[in-house]
């Protein structure tokens, strides 16, 4: 049932070519040029008069949802606000009937997105699934969705659920930007090549697997870590903590690379391993002079590089490579390494990564 994997989380993360290819596969059709996906196109209206979307989710599929804040904003210039649903439910949020909602959820079973979700149909917003689970809770509370077709996710540390939700939330930021004239024909036909080209560009990127595990070796007695990340890649940072932190026990933050002047870095010092996501994309300097306040602090640099990149690999102490991409998309990308160091960290510690102490699959009390 593992598939000759030693368990389940590491057999989901090497499914992530699949996972996100079945996921856009019927949807995104390159050669015409088109997205179709019901749950969206049967809606439209609503999507295209939205004065803004509100996002409601927990956990990584609440990280997911802040990549897509980036994604709707830069790609269709709709606002999006993302909120973990337990502090929406309780805290008497202003709702629209012009407001769409998307609540994400792998399980489609968490109490509080549940309850969210209730609330803000209670308010007359349109209500937008995105789940993995067919014909759970939330897929049937909502309006209407999109699922992921990740496949059955078992282990507990979420990993092919969040990079197939942020593939849907992709196509959904698409159709949207095109269907408003925010991207050109031709823009959007170059992005759609570009995203049937990642599951191969994962592949690429679990080529490091190996690398990572020596990696890990040298950092498993860390007793904290940092994760730094700009613009998309800031949520995959938190996304890359809190995956250490569920199955190897390590305490990890997350934090955008420039806050770490307004207090974090009082942390560093040669004891304190730092990932820091630093792909060649925008604001791309800024990051390495993040890593060279890093570096002059004895701080150890792990860092997520682009294939070929010389300027950070001379500085950090580890450099971890992924294939180049249009920036929206290398969050698909970056997510990798830091979900197979957080497995080969835990699995050097000895841990229980499919069941971590603590923590059930999916959430349904509050
Ligand atoms: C993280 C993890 C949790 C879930 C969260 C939401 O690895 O598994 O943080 O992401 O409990 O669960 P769903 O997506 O099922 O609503």
């Amino acid at each position: 049932e593992k598939g000759g994997y030693d368990s389940f989380m590491l057999k989901e993360i090497y499914e992530q070519p699949q996972a996100i290819k079945d996921t856009f596969r019927g949807r995104m059709l390159v050669d015409q040029g088109l997205i179709k996906m019901a749950g969206v196109d049967d809606h439209i209206d609503k999507f295209l008069n939205a004065k803004r979307i509100l996002v409601v989710a927990c956990g990584t599929s609440w990280h997911a949802g802040l990549v897509a804040e980036y994604i709707f904003e830069e790609l269709a210039r709709i606002p999006v606000e993302v909120e973990y649903a337990s502090e929406f439910r309780y805290r008497n949020p202003v709702i629209n009937e012009d407001d769409v909602v998307i609540a994400i959820s792998q399980s489609g079973e968490t109490a509080d997105t549940m309850a969210a979700i209730k609330l803000a149909k209670e308010n007359g917003a349109f209500v937008f699934g995105v789940c993995n689970v067919v014909g759970s809770s939330i897929s049937r509370e909502t309006h209407a969705g999109a699922y992921t077709h990740a496949g059955p996710e078992i282990g507990v540390a979420s990993t092919k659920a969040f990079t197939t939700q942020i593939t849907v939330l992709t196509l959904i930021a698409l159709q949207l930007a095109k269907k408003k004239g925010k991207i050109s024909t031709s823009q959007f036909h170059n992005y759609l090549v570009e995203l049937e080209s990642i599951p191969s560009k994962v592949k690429d990127a679990l080529e490091s697997n190996d690398h990572i595990e020596q990696i890990a070796s040298v950092y498993k007695n860390a007793k904290n870590c940092l994760y730094l990340g700009r613009g998309f890649n800031f949520p995959v940072a938190l996304e890359g903590a809190l995956k250490l932190k569920e199955i190897s026990y390590i305490h990890a933050e997350g934090y955008p690379a420039a806050e770490m002047k307004h207090g974090p870095i009082a942390l560093i010092d040669s004891d304190m391993p730092v990932v820091v996501i630093a792909t060649k994309k925008g604001h791309y300097e800024k990051v390495v002079s993040n890593i060279q306040e890093i570096k002059s602090r004895e701080g150890k640099i792990i860092g997520v590089v682009t294939q070929g990149d010389i300027d950070v690999r001379g500085l950090a102490d580890h450099a971890i490579e992924v294939p180049d991409t249009l920036e929206f998309l290398t969050p698909l990308l970056t997510t990798i390494p830091l979900q197979l160091l957080s497995y080969h960290i835990a699995i050097a510690l000895g841990r229980d990564v499919d069941q971590p102490r603590n923590l059930a699959k999916s959430v349904t009390v509050e």
